[in-house]
């Protein structure tokens, strides 16, 4: 087997630059082993003889830098993942939202949706909501930079430890929402498809169409940012919102360090703040 290739600290450096010019993410030096990691097997794929061969062909060649998206962003995620925010939305957020806007459809933003595990436990949340008020009608948009992840969650098809939680924690909604496919994974059905849509989306960038969400939950994606970036992804999702909008972050993130149009709820869980009038 040939020696590993050298990543040298100009190319490390031009590396986390680029990574940051395509993903607004921050990594510092100490995440060398993780690119080292990720990198290494697309540039033997490519036949390239180092990383500074793999970054001069991101930077020539603009159909590699949706693959070194895919590469360089965590998309770790799971259905109903931190069970309190889910017990909220479930118990308080949907018969609120309910009692208040009743005859409207309740239009939600997964916007770092991954591989679609988060937007799939929405559905499945909505869909139970329904069963109970047959008037009531949802949207849920997801995006995602990661085209490879939009992929992921356009196919439905879930294995390993997402389907595991699923299996210990929620089986009958495994079994009513999901079926074995002929792939050996467990696919998605109709129903939790039928009202979601997904889009690659840049949260650096204005939401295009824009669309006045109800809900939003940005969730484990704050935390590759620097304070800068997350102020701009946080007046972008703002712009997206509706005045009575709730926007719901990850359990390890905070934005109290901001100044921002949101107002504490509870933790996690965030307000648009009122305007003056
Ligand atoms: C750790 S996952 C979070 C998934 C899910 N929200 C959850 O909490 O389980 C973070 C996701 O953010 C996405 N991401 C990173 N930078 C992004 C950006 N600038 N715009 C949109 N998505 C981004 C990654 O591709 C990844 O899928």
């Amino acid at each position: 087997m040939a020696a590993a290739p050298e990543l040298d600290r100009p190319t490390l450096a031009a590396l986390i630059a680029l990574v940051r010019k395509h993903t607004g993410i921050t990594m510092g030096e100490h995440k060398r082993n993780l690119l080292e990691r990720r990198l290494r097997p697309r540039m033997d794929a490519l036949a390239l003889s180092g990383y500074r061969a793999y970054l001069d062909r991101v930077e020539q060649d603009s159909d590699e830098v949706p693959h070194f998206i895919d590469l360089v962003t965590t998309n770790d995620t799971l259905f109903f993942r931190t069970p309190q925010i889910w017990a909220y939305l479930e118990q308080e957020f949907l018969p609120q939202w309910w009692s208040e806007h009743r005859g409207k459809r309740l239009d939600i933003w997964s916007a770092a949706a991954a591989s679609g595990e988060e937007l799939y436990s929405l559905a499945m949340l909505c869909e139970e909501f329904h069963a109970k008020h047959p008037a009531f009608r949802y949207r849920i948009v997801g995006t995602d930079i990661s085209r490879q992840m939009l992929d992921l969650a356009r196919s439905g098809c879930y294995s390993g430890r997402s389907v595991q939680r699923l299996r210990e924690a929620y089986p009958a909604r495994l079994a009513n929402y999901f079926q074995p496919s002929p792939q050996g994974c467990m696919q998605v059905n109709d129903t939790l498809r039928k009202n979601i849509e997904l889009r690659c989306h840049n949260l650096l960038h204005p939401l295009q169409p824009q669309q006045q969400f109800d809900l939003v939950l940005l969730r484990n994606v704050l935390i590759y940012f620097d304070l800068a970036h997350q102020h701009t992804v946080l007046e972008q999702a703002r712009r997206s919102m509706a005045h009575h909008a709730v926007m719901i972050i990850g359990e390890s993130e905070s934005i109290s360090r901001l100044d921002t149009a949101y107002t504490l709820a509870r933790p996690m869980i965030y307000q648009m703040k009122a305007v003056a009038s």
